[in-house]
């Protein structure tokens, strides 16, 4: 799949190929460096690695049904790879170097070319080094709209990130910390909306919005509340609720996790997405408001729903995951590159994390399962800290302590000490990533795969 456009160009029997090209009429996503203020004066501004020559990167707008088609061209100095979080994609579009495709050398392309079946807020960012290169920018969102879009004024995507800055307003360089990869991961310094510090929005009084939410952080679990407007929830990681639930309180938005809400500006004072701190709240968001309408509107109705897979409960695979490791739980022992290491040993190699007393991935799956069996997966965390548990590939939806299932996800916060059932169809062939969403947990262990056949 990768190419060389230099090389296809000079290719004579390319004249041979107009109708193909019209037929299949590619877009092209560049990777490159950019420079970007986010910092204000005076601060220099920020050295990024870019999706489309903006951070975040170019938001990529389809309608459901249709087929994202692309060339990624990479002109960043090193590899790279591009993954559609939460797309139920096509294997070999997955994006996960070593695993669905190669990563894409400097100056290379790599076409990507897929169907898109759910409607929704999804994201796509690098899969190589992660944590280096999600912080340094390499991420968008990825919006698919449904056939019929619910009726609102605006459609605003809110990508959050948290960034580690040193004095200089510089993505600190330091990627590898042992205490990042041992303990919460890399938080940051500083916290942006749309790669701002101060996002803002003028909206009128009565304005109904839908707001996407996305969250790029590379580890930080955002505690998020509204004020001056009702809400509610109509989406999560893509998948539409049954049921629109109302927000009634703050909530939380881990690492890659999505929600779409709608809300109702309600009055006159300005209105914000505030996020909480330890010492209080803060304006992630400002809506200016000025003056509107003074109409009550209905409840929101739900978004039409996606393709749906059963989950047979009764008739599952069951797959125990034991998630082991991290500061103040450090391992006893586990097997790394086909080695049984201490502790000590795994933390001179500065790794800290396993699933199933695995650390990392190696090329036997976690389960092997046919397509349309559903699979129960039980999830114990033994760890000191809270982690952000990801599928490629499918959703799955929680068991809840009376066997009923919750909402369709990608990624689920599972609590230190925390016990979690999920379930799945897996009706998607192909070998699917498992594994923590905060990027140095990943880097540093926690992650496995599964493979449907
Ligand atoms: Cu956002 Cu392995 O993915
Ligand atoms: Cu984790």
């Amino acid at each position: 799949m990768i190419t060389r456009r230099n090389m296809l160009l000079g290719t004579a029997a390319l004249s041979a190929l107009p109708a193909l090209g019209n037929a299949t009429q590619r877009d092209v996503l560049r990777a490159s460096t950019i420079r970007q203020r986010i910092a204000p004066e005076p601060y220099a501004e920020t050295d990024l690695w870019s999706f489309g020559g903006s951070f975040p990167g170019r938001t990529l707008r389809y309608k459901q049904g249709e087929r994202l088609s692309l060339d990624l061209v990479n002109d960043l100095p090193g590899a790279t790879s591009v993954h559609w979080h939460g797309i139920r994609i096509d294997n070999a579009m997955d994006g996960v170097p070593g695993l669905t495709q190669p990563a894409i050398p400097a100056g290379d392309t790599f076409t990507y070319d897929f169907a898109l079946p759910d409607a929704g807020t999804y994201w796509y960012h690098s899969h190589l080094q992660t944590v280096e290169q999600m912080e340094r920018g390499l991420y968008g969102a990825l919006i698919v709209e449904e056939a019929e879009a619910p009726d609102v004024d605006r459609d605003l995507v809110l990508m959050l990130d948290d960034i580690r800055f040193t004095d200089e307003a510089q993505v600190d360089p330091e990627f590898d910390g042992f205490f990042d990869r041992s303990h919460g991961g890399r938080i940051g310094n500083v916290a942006l909306v749309n790669g701002k510090i101060d996002e803002s929005f003028d909206v009128k009084r009565g304005d109904r919005l839908r707001l996407r939410l996305i969250s790029a952080a590379n580890a930080r679990i955002f505690e998020l509340g509204l004020q001056g407007m009702s809400a509610h929830v109509v989406a999560y990681d893509g998948m539409p609720l049954i049921a629109p639930q109302p927000v009634t309180e703050t909530f939380p938005l881990a690492s890659a996790q999505r929600m779409d809400l709608i809300v109702d500006i309600t009055d006159d004072s300005d209105a914000y997405l505030i996020q909480y701190e330890r010492d209080g709240g803060y304006a992630a968001v400002h809506f200016n408001v000025s003056g509107g309408r003074d109409t009550t509107r209905p409840t929101p109705d739900a978004l039409p729903p996606n393709p749906d897979f059963p989950i047979d409960l009764a008739n599952a695979e069951t797959l125990p995951i034991l998630i082991a490791g991290g500061a103040m739980a450090g391992l006893d022992h586990a097997m790394y590159k086909g080695t049984r290491m201490t502790g000590r040993e795994l933390a001179q190699e500065n790794m800290f994390w396993a699933l199933n007393g695995q650390v990392g991935r190696t090329e036997t799956p976690l389960i092997e399962v046919s397509k349309g069996q559903t699979v129960r997966i039980g999830m114990a965390n033994d760890t000191a800290f809270p982690h952000a548990m990801h599928l490629h590939g499918m959703h799955f939806a929680q068991v809840l302590a009376d066997g009923t299932l919750g909402p369709l996800r990608d990624t689920i916060l599972i609590e230190s000490q925390g016990q979690i059932e999920i379930a799945f169809n897996a009706h998607n062939p192909g070998d699917w990533l498992f594994h923590c969403h905060m990027l140095s947990h990943h880097a540093a262990g926690m992650g496995s795969f599964i493979r449907v056949i």
